[in-house]
């Protein structure tokens, strides 16, 4: 394990099978990345030899940097593959109604959204206070760009039933310094689709720029739609979608650390850019966030895909679609569960109507049984849920899973609901962010076996403590309890 007294800086250094049987033993405590048993973070395809591909493409191209692309054209030429590939899929391209479409490869999700609301609220610098428009199902990263860029966020609800936001509301929302109006294809939490040729069409007539968070579903949904499913429209084929993010890290299944963000002609994407020359050292553009980046993980996604191809990314969605509907009949077979939207891409998302059956002990329950979901707090009047991003791995799981949920429910239920002390629950509906001290937020950590370590087997009690708080408050409790997980070793 880690030296205590040195942190990762030995004074003598450490052979190399040392080193690696360190990190092995670290991995150990992880989730397991591969297998089809967790259901969150990690999209594993199950396919024998991608990952070595992927792994000796990262190597090959780890020291490469994508700060200069006249320095590397490798990196350049990869890039523009990825991208031109992206477009294609999404309607757009050559021969297509969206002909022109640029992009660039990103870090991830959350750049890519923070990029498309940096170029629209750079485009309008005569805007003293621009705003973006975004349904309360769009990707937190939404709020995240705001926050960083300092543009105000009006939220949009959702129904209630459907779970999608309604154009009629996205349109009243639009104010003259809107900058952007936000599409998911599907929501991350639910795996719904937004209704996106009505909230393009609104956002076109208020003559704004619509983007369409494409991060979780962009490349499964074009192949889910080839296999017959009834996608509706999403992509750039819709008029009055501006920009379209994709998530290669996702389901294209390369190594974390790429997606790319298009936009519909290169006048949409220009200011996404920036560039500097104000300054005695080199001549700096970068069209993303990091100036420095590894070449890694884009000729890795370039490898995925080229060695996956169409034929290979149909074929996973095919056996994905499979698994999807598996784990929904799973759940139907539950009494007491229930799915809270039909599953019309790669998500299984499900609550529980019977107040004897609390589903953070479920999660928990599931978790002692090796399967890791990813439980989500009730909010704005939507309940608690379970959510299940399924990749193509879990095909072969799907049949031990019923039965592992069901078992998972009875002892749920045998165990009953969490009930945190009245007082306790009192404080956390109570209690106002600024009102938290260091000894109340170590008190309560060591109460529920948060702080420095790993997490505790079961979170039900942290879970439905965060759920009793305020939103605000939620957020001050998550900062606290990871700033205790985040000290260095020394
Ligand atoms: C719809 C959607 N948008 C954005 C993101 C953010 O992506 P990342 O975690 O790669 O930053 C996610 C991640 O799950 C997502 O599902």
């Amino acid at each position: 394990m880690i030296d205590e007294t040195t942190g990762a800086l030995p004074v003598e250094g450490m052979p190399a099978a040392r080193v690696l049987d360190e990190i092995r033993a670290l991995r150990a405590a992880d989730r397991p990345t591969h297998g089809g048993r967790l259901f969150a973070y990690v999209y594993d395809p199950g396919v024998a030899g991608l990952d070595e591909l992927a792994q000796a493409a990262y190597a090959e191209s780890a020291h490469v940097n994508g700060l200069d692309p006249t320095a590397f054209p490798s990196l350049l030429a990869m890039e523009n593959a990825l991208v031109g590939a992206a477009a294609r899929l999404l309607g757009g391209g050559p021969g297509t109604s969206a002909p022109d479409v640029v992009g660039s490869v990103t870090s991830g999700g959350t750049e890519s959204l923070i990029l498309a609301v940096k170029a629209a609220r750079d485009a309008r610098p005569d805007l003293a206070e621009p705003r973006i428009v975004v349904p309360v199902s769009g990707h937190a990263a939404f709020a995240k760009a705001a926050h960083y860029l300092r543009v105000a966020l009006d939220p949009v609800p959702v129904d209630p039933v459907t779970l999608r936001p309604a154009a009629a509301d996205v349109a009243a929302a639009i104010r003259p310094e809107t900058v952007l109006v936000v599409a998911s294809a599907p929501s991350y939490a639910h795996g719904v689709i937004d209704p996106v040729a009505e909230i393009a069409a609104v956002a076109a007539a208020a003559g704004v720029r619509c983007h369409v968070d494409a991060c979780f579903g962009g490349w499964t949904l074009p192949w889910l739609r080839r296999l017959g499913a009834p996608v509706p429209p999403f992509d750039f084929a819709v008029p009055g979608v501006t920009s379209i993010s994709v998530d290669l890290h996702k389901y294209a299944y390369a190594p974390k650390g790429v997606s790319v963000l298009l936009h519909r002609d290169p006048g949409l994407r220009a200011p996404q850019f920036f560039a500097y020359a104000d300054w005695p050292g080199y001549t700096m553009v970068n069209p993303v966030i990091a100036s420095t980046r590894s070449g890694g993980p884009i000729a890795a996604a370039y490898a995925t895909l080229r060695h996956l191809g169409e034929d290979g990314y149909l074929r996973l969605a095919a056996v994905t679609r499979d698994a999807v509907a598996g784990l929904a009949d799973a759940v139907r077979a539950v009494d007491g569960l229930r799915l809270l939207a039909e599953p019309e891409s790669t998500v299984v998302c499900f609550t529980a109507d019977d107040p004897g059956l609390d589903l953070f002990v479920l999660v928990d329950e599931l978790t002692a049984r090796g399967w890791h979901t990813q439980p989500q707090l009730a909010y704005a009047g939507l309940p608690a849920s379970v959510h299940l991003t399924v990749t193509a791995a879990v095909a072969p799981r799907v049949a031990e899973f019923g039965p592992a949920l069901a078992e998972a429910a009875a002892a749920a239920r045998a165990a009953g609901p969490v009930v945190l002390p009245p007082e306790l629950l009192a404080l956390a509906g109570s209690l106002t962010p600024e009102a938290l001290t260091s000894d109340l937020i170590g008190g309560l950590a060591a109460g529920l076996g948060l702080g420095a370590g790993p997490a505790p087997d079961r979170m039900a009690a942290v879970n439905t403590l965060l759920q009793a708080a305020p939103v605000r408050l939620r957020e001050r409790l998550l900062v606290e309890f990871v700033g205790l997980l985040q000290r260095p070793t020394w």
